[in-house]
């Protein structure tokens, strides 16, 4: 009964509980009742304890097979693997102290069931319910509570009833489900593999529930996730080498690297002993080569072209905070995420939560075991997931100097969305109606007003595709006229930096000024880069029925080589951040109403398109 290396069917359990509560010696008993070890291994401890005058504990057995290390206490994040004649188990072994919870936070992300001990003689204890927030906080969603000690408190039904009345109340109000909650003696090796004592438990012993257990989540329809962790050269071959943190990745189907949201299909995949496997699941690590030759990097994430991870440099996070020094707002932090260190601050504490109580304060103290709500601004761009969607692209740790100073998960990861309509509309400030409006306009000029909002990367075309359509529909007496990113940075928009926020303004007023345009009966071209989808979408929403979203389609490379201002030279070199497409992300538009392919076309051609495309939508009849 070994456990058999990359067998699918494998429960990750991760076992929490108070320290002394007697994690060590269920794991002990589970092993030895299911004869996982050997009787002698057991008698030669024993043996060792009576010599030094020490009671047997189980914790000395499980650390005697781990290393030969002689200590009572276990002190690190411990995996355990062993066999059912059900499934594969790792469990994973929690350290209880309040130390160890960090080692906790990395540990215990990649388990699906949380076995949770208690003390039947202590009861629930502040850090019973620390652990279980926890559980939740990393995504942990079931739970088997096990009640120990059952022998200590004379088997008592009542008691047992009083604290899972206790612990059900808790779990609940923190949306953790309860697989069961069975009362055991680790000890006696009472109901863990077997009945023996509590005959008035009806319910099903450890070993039952854990094999019973299905996983909703696994996998089914997860978007696929394979983090970059190292590129091998050999001879010709570039091997990138990774993990599927989640879906399946296979050889057939053409995927996307982010950030640089390149198209790439899979030439091979480079494992050793040769495989013939044409598919590869989460939790598995495989070296491949692409057909493509591209710039990929650590840290870079493969997907499908449809559901790609968010890509971003600001997002909303849940961390919890370990160091003993307070968190600071704005100082350099790392975090790790995707096995990759990335710069960081903090820019905003929206809300601190006490575990204990799970009260909520509002001052920016963040303190050690506190868990905060926080917004997170970073150098460069994050392939990031909410952690709801997918776990693993979606957790990370905080490093300060060489520490790690707290653990996280992504709330969201769109930065545009954060920065909702923070400026409200006074409500001392009424509108005014005047005599003179749209239609009167529109009859007058003979055409309809509209918004041509041409989008796409710097570089890509779009300011010289809108002066040459500007200039042919103004000769055809349109009432025609350009808004440039550029030349709009220079006047009104002249306070506005690269900053994600400040782009989020940026278009906002761009878009404002343009429903003016349109009230004034004006067809107005918009060339802006607007990067993030969710803005060009409130643009849409400012004016929706004239609206046309327009992609200027030009590869990343290809503007690189153009490089007409000359910044993305100055961008790779680092003397401009947050530079569009090389340190700042671009989403491209789902359904925009026309694409422009600068790369397929020379400029007349181009220009021609959007000149038909504007005739036609809003032309003179
Ligand atoms: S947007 O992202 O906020 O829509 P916008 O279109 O106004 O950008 O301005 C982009 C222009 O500013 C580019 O064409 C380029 O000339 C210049 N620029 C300077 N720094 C940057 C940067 N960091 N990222 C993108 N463009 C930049």
């Amino acid at each position: 009964m070994n456990f058999k290396q990359n067998s699918e069917d494998t429960l990750r359990v991760i076992i929490v509980g108070h320290v002394d509560h007697g994690k060590s010696t269920l794991i002990g008993k589970l092993l030895s009742d299911l004869n996982q070890i050997q009787e002698e291994k057991i008698n030669d401890i024993k043996k060792i304890c009576k010599t030094r005058g020490l009671k047997f504990e189980w914790a000395f057995l499980l650390d005697a097979l781990k290393t030969e290390r002689d200590q009572g206490i276990t002190i690190d994040t411990t995996q355990i693997f062993f066999r059912s004649d059900r499934r594969n188990y790792v469990f994973i072994d929690a350290p209880g102290h309040k130390e160890f919870l960090k080692n906790m936070i990395t540990g215990a992300t990649s388990a699906q069931l949380a076995i949770l001990i208690i003390d039947g003689l202590e009861g629930i204890q502040e850090q019973t319910k620390r652990h279980v927030f926890l559980l939740s906080l990393l995504g942990i969603k079931d739970v088997i509570v096990v009640i120990n000690k059952m022998d200590l408190i004379n088997y008592d039904k009542n008691k047992f009833a009083d604290l899972e009345a206790q612990i059900s109340k808790y779990l609940k109000s923190i949306n953790i489900k309860i697989t069961a909650i069975i009362p055991i003696s680790a000890w006696n090796g009472d109901n863990i593999v077997r009945k023996k004592t509590l005959r008035w438990y009806k319910g099903k012993v450890l070993l039952e529930v854990l094999d019973q257990f299905k996983d909703n989540a696994v996998d089914h329809g997860m978007p696929l996730r394979f983090v970059v962790q190292d590129i091998y050269k050999i001879s010709e071959k570039r091997i990138l080498v990774g993990r599927v943190e989640s879906g399946k990745l296979k050889k057939k189907s053409k995927y996307v690297i982010s950030p640089s949201n390149t198209k790439v299909s899979i030439k091979s995949f480079e494992i050793w002993p040769k495989s013939t496997k044409n598919e590869y699941v989460t939790g598995e690590c495989i070296g491949l080569e692409l057909n493509e030759k591209i710039f990929v990097e650590k840290g870079n994430v493969l997907s499908e072209i449809t559901r790609s991870p968010s890509l971003t440099n600001t997002f909303e996070a849940r961390i919890f905070w370990f160091s003993n020094q307070r968190l600071r707002i704005n100082k350099k932090y790392k975090i790790k995420i995707n096995t990759t260190d990335y710069e960081i601050i903090f820019s905003k504490i929206k809300k601190i939560i006490n575990i204990d109580d799970l009260t909520e304060k509002k001052n920016d103290d963040v303190e050690k075991n506190n868990v905060a709500d926080v917004l997170i601004d970073s150098e460069s761009i994050l392939c990031i997931d909410n952690f709801e969607l997918v776990n693993n692209t979606g957790k990370f740790s905080v490093i300060d100097q060489f520490e790690v100073v707290g653990g996280g998960v992504v709330k969201s990861a769109s930065k545009s969305e954060l920065i909702d309509s923070h400026i409200r509309i006074n409500e001392n400030v009424k509108s005014e109606d005047f005599f003179v409006n749209e239609i009167d306009r529109v009859l007058k000029v003979g055409h309809r007003p509209g918004i041509l909002w041409l989008t796409g990367l710097s570089g890509s075309g779009k300011s010289t595709i809108a002066k040459e359509v500007e200039k042919k529909l103004f000769l055809k007496g349109y009432n025609i006229f350009s808004l440039d990113g550029d030349n709009l940075r220079q006047g009104l928009n002249r306070d506005l930096d690269f900053m994600p926020e400040s782009r989020v303004e940026n278009i906002r007023r761009t878009a404002e000024v343009a429903s003016l345009f349109v009230s004034a009966g004006f067809i107005v071209l918009i060339s802006l880069i607007s990067p993030y989808k969710v803005d060009r979408n409130k643009a849409r929403a400012i004016r929706p029925e004239v609206f046309k979203e327009i992609f200027i389609k030009a590869s990343i490379e290809e503007c690189e080589k153009r490089d007409v201002k000359g910044l993305y030279a100055k961008a790779r070199s680092g003397r401009i951040k947050n530079f569009t497409g090389i340190t700042a992300p671009y989403e491209e538009p789902n359904k925009p109403e026309l694409i422009i392919d600068t790369e397929k076309n020379g400029i007349l051609e181009c220009s021609k398109m959007l000149e038909k495309f504007v005739e036609k939508e809003f032309g003179k009849k």
